[in-house]
């Protein structure tokens, strides 16, 4: 595990975005994974910078995201796709056909994971998976849990999960009690895993994440296990590492 702590969050996103436009310099059909929240909105500027500064191409990129709410449409101003299309893809030159999130409008849901799995499997691997820490150690929508799923399933999400994103929605309306996940399983046979987490009220959950034992209790701890994994944190996320 690498652990590398930046002073400042412009440098974070630039080291964020360098490691992955890394990647597809040297492989411009990686497959990506990607994640959404807060925390990776630098990190889409910043790649969109290089994108305009003529440093890296996505247009032979497949993507994969980690998750959607089960009932927004993809024009919904907080579903993940349009997140997705805000932050990084409209600015782009990715190939819409080649981005991929579950829908969170399936009517079978069941079906619509054992799709999303076979799209990762038939892809191969993926590349790089970019993380966001949830408070409660979740990763993409992984709650805590006495047994963690390995492929794309739903998820109740946690009161904690819907608290925190409430922030992004408007006054009067409802975080969705549910969403559709990548599994641990998927997240872990990425060829590498790059794991983000910004702000103080992030520090004791990383420490507990990177340094407490592994549990399901804490989803991200498992990511201990993964040979290849870089987290980048800022001094106040990290003020309790080692
Ligand atoms: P955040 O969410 O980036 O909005 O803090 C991270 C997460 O829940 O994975």
């Amino acid at each position: 595990m690498n652990i590398i702590k930046f002073d400042s969050e412009a440098k974070l996103n630039e080291a964020a975005a360098r490691i992955i436009t890394g990647i597809v310099q040297t492989n411009p059909s990686a497959v990506l994974g990607l994640a959404t929240g807060g925390t990776p909105v630098g990190i889409y500027k910043q790649l969109v910078h290089d994108y305009n500064e003529g440093l890296v191409s996505f247009k032979k990129v497949t993507t994969f995201n980690l998750d959607e709410y089960v009932g927004l449409a993809p024009d919904h101003h907080q579903s993940y796709s349009y997140y997705m299309r805000e932050n990084l893809f409209n600015h782009v030159d990715v190939d819409a056909s080649r981005t991929n999130i579950p829908s969170g409008l399936a009517s079978d849901l069941g079906e619509e994971c054992s799709r999303y799995d076979q799209l990762i499997q038939a892809a191969g691997r993926i590349d790089i998976q970019l993380l966001g820490l949830g408070h409660n150690g979740h990763i993409g929508f992984n709650e805590p849990e006495e047994e963690l799923s390995s492929g794309t399933h739903v998820v109740d999400l946690a009161e904690e999960t819907k608290q925190a994103n409430a922030r992004f929605f408007s006054e009067g309306e409802q975080v969705p009690s549910q969403a559709i996940t990548m599994g641990v399983g998927t997240i872990l046979k990425a060829k590498t895993l790059l794991l983000v987490v910004k702000g103080k009220d992030k520090a004791e959950i990383v420490k507990r994440a990177l340094t407490g034992p592994i549990t399901t209790d804490v989803p991200a701890s498992l990511l201990q296990t993964h040979p290849q994994l870089t987290v980048l944190v800022d001094q106040a996320a990290g003020s309790l590492l080692p």
